[in-house]
Protein backbone atom coordinates (compact mmCIF):
# COMPACT_ATOMS: atom_id res chain seq x y z
CA UNK A 1 0.00 0.00 0.00
CA UNK A 2 2.47 2.40 -1.15
CA UNK A 3 1.90 3.34 -4.88
CA UNK A 4 2.78 7.21 -4.54
CA UNK A 5 5.80 6.02 -4.22
CA UNK A 6 6.22 3.94 -7.19
CA UNK A 7 4.19 0.94 -8.70
CA UNK A 8 5.11 -1.92 -10.59
CA UNK A 9 5.75 -2.23 -14.29
CA UNK A 10 2.47 -3.68 -15.79
CA UNK A 11 2.86 -6.55 -17.97
CA UNK A 12 2.15 -4.84 -20.98
CA UNK A 13 4.66 -2.29 -20.34
CA UNK A 14 7.67 -4.43 -19.92
CA UNK A 15 6.56 -6.75 -22.93
CA UNK A 16 6.34 -3.03 -24.87
CA UNK A 17 9.86 -2.13 -23.98
CA UNK A 18 11.20 -5.39 -24.25
CA UNK A 19 12.88 -5.64 -27.67
CA UNK A 20 14.05 -2.23 -27.41
CA UNK A 21 16.52 -3.22 -24.60
CA UNK A 22 18.64 -5.37 -27.11
CA UNK A 23 17.28 -6.08 -30.40
CA UNK A 24 16.37 -2.60 -31.79
CA UNK A 25 18.77 -0.98 -29.32
CA UNK A 26 19.57 1.76 -31.88
CA UNK A 27 20.26 5.47 -31.16
CA UNK A 28 17.07 7.59 -31.70
CA UNK A 29 19.45 9.74 -33.71
CA UNK A 30 21.37 7.91 -36.58
CA UNK A 31 20.28 7.73 -39.57
CA UNK A 32 20.27 4.09 -40.50
CA UNK A 33 17.84 2.15 -40.33
CA UNK A 34 18.48 0.86 -36.77
CA UNK A 35 18.08 4.40 -35.44
CA UNK A 36 15.16 5.20 -37.46
CA UNK A 37 13.61 1.94 -36.04
CA UNK A 38 14.30 3.58 -32.38
CA UNK A 39 13.29 7.07 -33.51
CA UNK A 40 9.68 5.61 -34.69
CA UNK A 41 9.60 4.02 -31.51
CA UNK A 42 10.28 7.24 -29.88
CA UNK A 43 7.78 9.22 -32.20
CA UNK A 44 4.83 6.81 -31.56
CA UNK A 45 5.46 7.10 -27.84
CA UNK A 46 5.24 10.98 -27.95
CA UNK A 47 2.25 10.60 -29.87
CA UNK A 48 0.43 8.44 -27.21
CA UNK A 49 1.50 10.87 -24.47
CA UNK A 50 0.03 13.99 -26.88
CA UNK A 51 -3.03 11.61 -27.00
CA UNK A 52 -3.26 11.28 -23.21
CA UNK A 53 -2.44 15.14 -22.10
CA UNK A 54 -4.92 16.08 -25.56
CA UNK A 55 -1.79 18.41 -26.82
CA UNK A 56 0.73 18.72 -29.90
CA UNK A 57 3.49 16.09 -30.28
CA UNK A 58 5.84 18.65 -30.67
CA UNK A 59 4.76 19.97 -26.39
CA UNK A 60 6.16 16.96 -25.48
CA UNK A 61 9.77 16.66 -23.88
CA UNK A 62 11.00 13.57 -22.80
CA UNK A 63 13.04 13.81 -19.14
CA UNK A 64 14.68 11.68 -16.57
CA UNK A 65 11.65 12.05 -14.22
CA UNK A 66 9.47 13.99 -12.59
CA UNK A 67 12.30 15.82 -10.63
CA UNK A 68 14.26 17.03 -13.68
CA UNK A 69 11.11 18.40 -15.32
CA UNK A 70 9.86 20.06 -12.44
CA UNK A 71 13.52 21.73 -12.08
CA UNK A 72 13.28 22.20 -15.99
CA UNK A 73 9.83 23.81 -15.62
CA UNK A 74 11.03 26.29 -12.69
CA UNK A 75 14.72 27.06 -14.11
CA UNK A 76 13.98 27.02 -17.87
CA UNK A 77 11.61 29.65 -17.26
CA UNK A 78 12.91 31.72 -14.75
CA UNK A 79 16.98 31.50 -14.80
CA UNK A 80 17.13 33.83 -18.12
CA UNK A 81 15.20 36.77 -16.68
CA UNK A 82 17.33 39.96 -16.97
CA UNK A 83 14.64 41.54 -14.92
CA UNK A 84 13.90 40.77 -11.11
CA UNK A 85 11.32 37.80 -12.10
CA UNK A 86 8.76 36.82 -9.46
CA UNK A 87 8.01 32.93 -8.93
CA UNK A 88 5.04 31.78 -6.82
CA UNK A 89 4.52 28.27 -5.59
CA UNK A 90 3.35 27.12 -2.10
CA UNK A 91 4.72 25.38 1.02
CA UNK A 92 3.23 21.45 0.24
CA UNK A 93 5.40 21.25 -2.97
CA UNK A 94 7.15 18.26 -3.19
CA UNK A 95 11.19 18.80 -3.17
CA UNK A 96 11.55 18.99 -6.76
CA UNK A 97 9.58 22.29 -6.46
CA UNK A 98 10.54 23.73 -3.24
CA UNK A 99 14.12 23.19 -3.66
CA UNK A 100 14.57 24.56 -7.12
CA UNK A 101 12.79 27.58 -5.81
CA UNK A 102 15.02 27.91 -2.99
CA UNK A 103 17.72 27.43 -5.58
CA UNK A 104 16.28 30.35 -7.81
CA UNK A 105 15.69 32.62 -4.80
CA UNK A 106 19.47 32.45 -4.20
CA UNK A 107 19.70 33.57 -7.76
CA UNK A 108 17.81 36.72 -7.30
CA UNK A 109 14.36 35.51 -8.00
CA UNK A 110 11.49 36.88 -5.58
CA UNK A 111 9.62 33.87 -4.01
CA UNK A 112 6.21 33.74 -2.73
CA UNK A 113 4.92 30.00 -1.28
CA UNK A 114 1.68 30.22 -0.63
CA UNK A 115 0.26 28.33 2.76
CA UNK A 116 -2.73 25.31 2.38
CA UNK A 117 -5.68 25.73 4.42
CA UNK A 118 -6.14 23.09 7.34
CA UNK A 119 -7.84 20.78 4.20
CA UNK A 120 -4.45 20.87 2.67
CA UNK A 121 -6.15 23.25 0.11
CA UNK A 122 -4.79 26.51 -1.96
CA UNK A 123 -7.23 28.95 -2.17
CA UNK A 124 -7.39 30.79 -5.51
CA UNK A 125 -7.82 34.57 -3.43
CA UNK A 126 -4.62 33.63 -1.73
CA UNK A 127 -2.86 32.93 -5.28
CA UNK A 128 -5.05 36.15 -6.64
CA UNK A 129 -3.57 38.21 -3.55
CA UNK A 130 0.04 37.13 -4.11
CA UNK A 131 0.59 37.99 -7.92
CA UNK A 132 2.57 41.24 -8.59
CA UNK A 133 3.63 42.93 -11.36
CA UNK A 134 7.05 40.91 -12.33
CA UNK A 135 5.12 37.42 -11.26
CA UNK A 136 6.59 35.47 -14.25
CA UNK A 137 5.81 31.61 -13.13
CA UNK A 138 3.35 30.10 -11.06
CA UNK A 139 3.86 26.27 -9.99
CA UNK A 140 1.26 24.62 -8.08
CA UNK A 141 0.48 20.54 -7.87
CA UNK A 142 -2.35 19.18 -8.88
CA UNK A 143 -2.46 16.21 -6.12
CA UNK A 144 -0.57 15.81 -3.11
CA UNK A 145 1.89 13.12 -2.96
CA UNK A 146 1.58 12.97 0.61
CA UNK A 147 -2.51 13.39 0.94
CA UNK A 148 -3.68 13.07 -2.20
CA UNK A 149 -5.86 16.42 -1.91
CA UNK A 150 -6.60 17.96 -5.57
CA UNK A 151 -6.01 21.43 -5.74
CA UNK A 152 -8.56 23.85 -8.01
CA UNK A 153 -5.73 23.48 -10.85
CA UNK A 154 -8.24 25.21 -13.76
CA UNK A 155 -9.14 28.03 -11.66
CA UNK A 156 -5.29 28.99 -10.43
CA UNK A 157 -4.17 28.19 -14.03
CA UNK A 158 -7.16 31.11 -15.18
CA UNK A 159 -5.89 33.17 -12.01
CA UNK A 160 -1.87 33.51 -12.78
CA UNK A 161 -2.97 33.60 -17.11
CA UNK A 162 -5.22 36.67 -16.13
CA UNK A 163 -2.20 38.60 -14.35
CA UNK A 164 0.18 37.43 -17.66
CA UNK A 165 2.06 35.12 -15.61
CA UNK A 166 2.89 31.31 -17.00
CA UNK A 167 1.59 28.16 -14.86
CA UNK A 168 3.37 24.84 -14.10
CA UNK A 169 1.72 22.51 -12.17
CA UNK A 170 3.89 18.74 -10.88
CA UNK A 171 0.81 16.53 -12.10
CA UNK A 172 2.87 13.25 -11.13
CA UNK A 173 0.27 12.23 -8.54
CA UNK A 174 -2.60 13.15 -10.55
CA UNK A 175 -1.55 11.56 -13.59
CA UNK A 176 -2.51 7.85 -14.24
CA UNK A 177 -5.81 8.50 -11.46
CA UNK A 178 -7.58 11.83 -13.36
CA UNK A 179 -7.90 12.59 -16.87
CA UNK A 180 -5.80 15.73 -17.90
CA UNK A 181 -6.36 17.60 -20.60
CA UNK A 182 -4.67 20.34 -21.88
CA UNK A 183 -6.64 21.40 -24.74
CA UNK A 184 -8.23 24.57 -26.28
CA UNK A 185 -11.58 23.28 -24.49
CA UNK A 186 -10.43 21.32 -21.82
CA UNK A 187 -9.98 21.91 -17.83
CA UNK A 188 -6.40 22.75 -17.80
CA UNK A 189 -6.52 25.24 -21.43
CA UNK A 190 -4.46 27.69 -18.89
CA UNK A 191 -1.81 25.18 -17.63
CA UNK A 192 1.50 25.53 -19.64
CA UNK A 193 3.96 23.65 -18.17
CA UNK A 194 3.09 20.03 -16.70
CA UNK A 195 5.16 17.35 -14.99
CA UNK A 196 4.81 13.58 -15.32
CA UNK A 197 6.94 10.95 -13.90
CA UNK A 198 6.68 7.36 -15.47
CA UNK A 199 7.38 5.39 -11.97
CA UNK A 200 3.92 6.54 -10.91
CA UNK A 201 2.11 5.39 -13.61
CA UNK A 202 3.58 1.79 -13.91
CA UNK A 203 6.39 2.99 -16.34
CA UNK A 204 9.79 2.93 -15.21
CA UNK A 205 11.64 4.78 -12.82
CA UNK A 206 13.84 7.19 -14.48
CA UNK A 207 11.26 8.38 -17.42
CA UNK A 208 9.26 11.40 -17.11
CA UNK A 209 7.23 13.84 -19.42
CA UNK A 210 7.55 17.91 -19.27
CA UNK A 211 4.62 19.47 -21.09
CA UNK A 212 5.91 22.64 -22.65
CA UNK A 213 2.99 25.12 -24.72
CA UNK A 214 4.14 26.08 -27.71
CA UNK A 215 5.10 29.98 -27.61
CA UNK A 216 6.60 29.28 -23.89
CA UNK A 217 9.90 30.14 -24.42
CA UNK A 218 12.28 27.48 -22.40
CA UNK A 219 15.74 28.04 -21.97
CA UNK A 220 17.69 24.50 -21.41
CA UNK A 221 18.71 22.82 -18.13
CA UNK A 222 21.63 20.75 -19.82
CA UNK A 223 23.53 21.96 -23.02
CA UNK A 224 24.43 19.30 -25.37
CA UNK A 225 22.97 17.97 -28.60
CA UNK A 226 19.61 19.39 -29.95
CA UNK A 227 17.37 16.43 -28.76
CA UNK A 228 14.02 16.83 -28.01
CA UNK A 229 14.23 20.25 -30.00
CA UNK A 230 16.84 21.47 -27.92
CA UNK A 231 15.00 22.02 -24.87
CA UNK A 232 16.86 18.42 -23.30
CA UNK A 233 20.08 17.38 -24.49
CA UNK A 234 21.40 13.69 -24.41
CA UNK A 235 20.44 10.47 -26.44
CA UNK A 236 16.62 9.37 -25.77
CA UNK A 237 15.70 6.79 -23.37
CA UNK A 238 14.36 5.22 -25.94
CA UNK A 239 13.02 1.76 -23.97
CA UNK A 240 11.72 3.80 -21.18
CA UNK A 241 9.88 6.44 -23.24
CA UNK A 242 8.62 3.41 -25.46
CA UNK A 243 7.04 1.92 -21.46
CA UNK A 244 5.46 5.56 -20.76
CA UNK A 245 3.86 5.65 -23.87
CA UNK A 246 2.37 2.32 -23.28
CA UNK A 247 1.51 3.05 -19.93
CA UNK A 248 -0.31 6.01 -20.89
CA UNK A 249 -2.60 4.08 -23.47
CA UNK A 250 -3.20 1.66 -20.23
CA UNK A 251 -4.44 4.82 -18.13
CA UNK A 252 -6.62 5.70 -20.54
CA UNK A 253 -8.29 2.51 -21.06
CA UNK A 254 -8.78 2.65 -17.19
CA UNK A 255 -9.66 5.64 -16.68
CA UNK A 256 -12.37 5.08 -19.02
CA UNK A 257 -13.46 1.81 -17.54
CA UNK A 258 -15.76 1.21 -14.18
CA UNK A 259 -11.96 0.52 -12.57
CA UNK A 260 -11.44 4.13 -10.39
CA UNK A 261 -15.09 3.93 -9.34
CA UNK A 262 -13.83 0.68 -7.43
CA UNK A 263 -10.03 1.88 -6.66
CA UNK A 264 -12.24 4.85 -4.62
CA UNK A 265 -14.70 2.50 -2.77
CA UNK A 266 -11.70 0.06 -1.86
CA UNK A 267 -10.01 3.05 -0.28
CA UNK A 268 -13.18 4.26 1.36
CA UNK A 269 -13.61 0.53 2.93
CA UNK A 270 -10.01 0.65 3.85
CA UNK A 271 -10.37 4.02 6.10
CA UNK A 272 -13.71 3.49 7.33
CA UNK A 273 -12.73 -0.10 8.24
CA UNK A 274 -9.60 1.65 10.06
CA UNK A 275 -11.85 4.43 11.70
CA UNK A 276 -14.28 1.97 12.78
CA UNK A 277 -12.16 -0.23 14.72
CA UNK A 278 -8.96 2.16 15.96
CA UNK A 279 -10.04 4.70 18.47
CA UNK A 280 -8.15 8.40 18.38
CA UNK A 281 -7.65 8.31 14.81
CA UNK A 282 -8.63 10.36 12.13
CA UNK A 283 -8.06 11.36 8.00
CA UNK A 284 -5.71 14.07 7.42
CA UNK A 285 -7.24 16.42 4.31
CA UNK A 286 -10.63 14.09 4.79
CA UNK A 287 -12.60 16.91 3.38
CA UNK A 288 -10.86 18.19 1.06
CA UNK A 289 -11.11 16.62 -2.90
CA UNK A 290 -8.84 13.62 -3.38
CA UNK A 291 -7.46 11.37 -5.71
CA UNK A 292 -9.23 8.02 -4.82
CA UNK A 293 -5.94 6.12 -4.06
CA UNK A 294 -4.60 7.76 -1.10
CA UNK A 295 -5.55 7.77 2.52
CA UNK A 296 -3.36 9.77 5.20
CA UNK A 297 -4.23 8.53 8.42
CA UNK A 298 -3.02 9.96 11.96
CA UNK A 299 -2.22 7.45 14.84
CA UNK A 300 -2.41 9.34 17.80
CA UNK A 301 -0.27 7.75 20.77
CA UNK A 302 2.14 6.29 18.17
CA UNK A 303 5.10 7.23 16.21
CA UNK A 304 4.40 6.73 12.53
CA UNK A 305 7.65 4.97 12.02
CA UNK A 306 7.05 2.44 14.61
CA UNK A 307 4.10 1.45 12.93
CA UNK A 308 6.33 1.84 9.33
CA UNK A 309 8.36 -0.94 10.73
CA UNK A 310 5.73 -2.77 12.32
CA UNK A 311 3.59 -3.07 9.87
CA UNK A 312 6.65 -3.84 7.52
CA UNK A 313 7.50 -6.91 9.54
CA UNK A 314 3.74 -8.06 8.44
CA UNK A 315 4.47 -7.25 4.66
CA UNK A 316 2.98 -4.50 4.44
CA UNK A 317 4.86 -1.64 2.83
CA UNK A 318 3.23 2.00 3.93
CA UNK A 319 5.30 5.20 4.34
CA UNK A 320 5.53 7.86 6.96
CA UNK A 321 5.33 10.84 5.38
CA UNK A 322 6.77 10.87 1.37
CA UNK A 323 9.25 8.02 0.46
CA UNK A 324 11.67 10.57 -0.21
CA UNK A 325 11.18 11.86 3.58
CA UNK A 326 11.42 8.98 5.33
CA UNK A 327 14.00 8.58 7.50
CA UNK A 328 13.73 12.02 8.24
CA UNK A 329 13.71 13.03 11.94
CA UNK A 330 11.63 16.66 11.24
CA UNK A 331 7.83 15.84 10.63
CA UNK A 332 6.47 16.29 7.59
CA UNK A 333 6.50 19.33 5.85
CA UNK A 334 2.70 18.84 4.33
CA UNK A 335 1.40 17.83 7.05
CA UNK A 336 2.72 20.92 9.65
CA UNK A 337 1.76 23.40 6.45
CA UNK A 338 -1.88 22.11 7.47
CA UNK A 339 -1.80 23.14 10.79
CA UNK A 340 -0.78 19.32 12.58
CA UNK A 341 1.14 19.82 15.52
CA UNK A 342 4.20 17.78 15.40
CA UNK A 343 3.50 15.39 17.36
CA UNK A 344 0.10 14.33 15.00
CA UNK A 345 2.28 14.95 12.14
CA UNK A 346 4.76 12.36 13.27
CA UNK A 347 1.62 9.84 14.23
CA UNK A 348 0.49 9.94 10.56
CA UNK A 349 0.88 7.08 7.90
CA UNK A 350 0.50 7.42 4.11
CA UNK A 351 -1.60 4.46 2.53
CA UNK A 352 -1.66 4.45 -0.83
CA UNK A 353 -3.43 1.69 -3.22
CA UNK A 354 -2.70 0.61 -6.80
CA UNK A 355 -4.82 -0.80 -9.38
CA UNK A 356 -3.22 -3.48 -8.47
CA UNK A 357 -4.88 -3.73 -5.25
CA UNK A 358 -7.39 -6.30 -4.37
CA UNK A 359 -10.24 -6.64 -1.82
CA UNK A 360 -8.24 -9.74 -0.21
CA UNK A 361 -5.13 -7.45 0.56
CA UNK A 362 -7.49 -4.69 1.87
CA UNK A 363 -9.34 -7.37 4.01
CA UNK A 364 -5.71 -8.28 5.55
CA UNK A 365 -4.67 -4.91 6.37
CA UNK A 366 -7.68 -4.30 8.48
CA UNK A 367 -6.84 -7.06 10.60
CA UNK A 368 -3.13 -5.91 10.51
CA UNK A 369 -3.35 -2.70 11.33
CA UNK A 370 -5.59 -2.32 14.68
CA UNK A 371 -3.52 -5.04 16.24
CA UNK A 372 -0.62 -3.43 15.04
CA UNK A 373 -1.38 -0.11 16.60
CA UNK A 374 -3.09 -1.62 19.97
CA UNK A 375 0.55 -3.34 20.29
CA UNK A 376 2.50 0.21 19.68
CA UNK A 377 0.22 2.12 21.99
CA UNK A 378 0.82 -0.32 24.65
CA UNK A 379 4.16 1.26 25.07
CA UNK A 380 3.35 4.60 24.81
CA UNK A 381 3.26 6.61 27.86
CA UNK A 382 0.64 8.87 26.59
CA UNK A 383 -1.93 5.89 26.09
CA UNK A 384 -1.51 4.51 28.77
CA UNK A 385 -1.63 8.29 31.15
CA UNK A 386 -4.89 8.78 28.99
CA UNK A 387 -6.63 5.63 29.97
CA UNK A 388 -6.00 6.02 33.16
CA UNK A 389 -7.88 9.90 33.01
CA UNK A 390 -10.82 7.85 31.46
CA UNK A 391 -11.27 5.09 34.25
C1 LIG B 1 4.46 15.12 -6.55
C2 LIG B 1 5.78 14.58 -6.98
N1 LIG B 1 6.57 15.34 -7.75
C3 LIG B 1 7.76 14.92 -8.18
C4 LIG B 1 8.24 13.67 -7.85
C5 LIG B 1 9.58 13.24 -8.33
O1 LIG B 1 9.46 12.34 -9.41
P1 LIG B 1 10.67 11.38 -9.78
O2 LIG B 1 10.75 10.35 -8.69
O3 LIG B 1 10.28 10.78 -11.10
O4 LIG B 1 11.90 12.20 -9.87
C6 LIG B 1 7.46 12.83 -7.02
C7 LIG B 1 7.97 11.52 -6.58
O5 LIG B 1 7.72 11.09 -5.48
C8 LIG B 1 6.20 13.30 -6.59
O6 LIG B 1 5.41 12.56 -5.83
Amino acid sequence: MDANATTPLLPEVFEAMRPFWMEHYGNASSIHQQGQQARGAVEQARTAVARFLHCLNSEIVFTSGGTESDNLALFGVLSNETEPAHLITTTIEHHAVLNAAESLEKNKVEVTFLECTPQGLIEPAALQAAIRPNTKLVSIMFANNETGVIQPIAELAAIAHAAGALFHTDAVQASGKLPLDLSADGLLKHVDLLTLSGHKIYAPKGIGVLFVRRNVRLAPMLHGGTHERQRRAGTENVACIVGLGKALELSSTWLASEAPGKLAALRDRFEQGILAQVEDTGVNGDSAPRVSNTSNLYFNHLEAEALVIALDLKGLSVSGGSACQSGAAEPSHVLTAMGLSPGRARASVRFSLSRLTTDEEIDEALKIIPTAVARLRELSPTWSRRESVAV
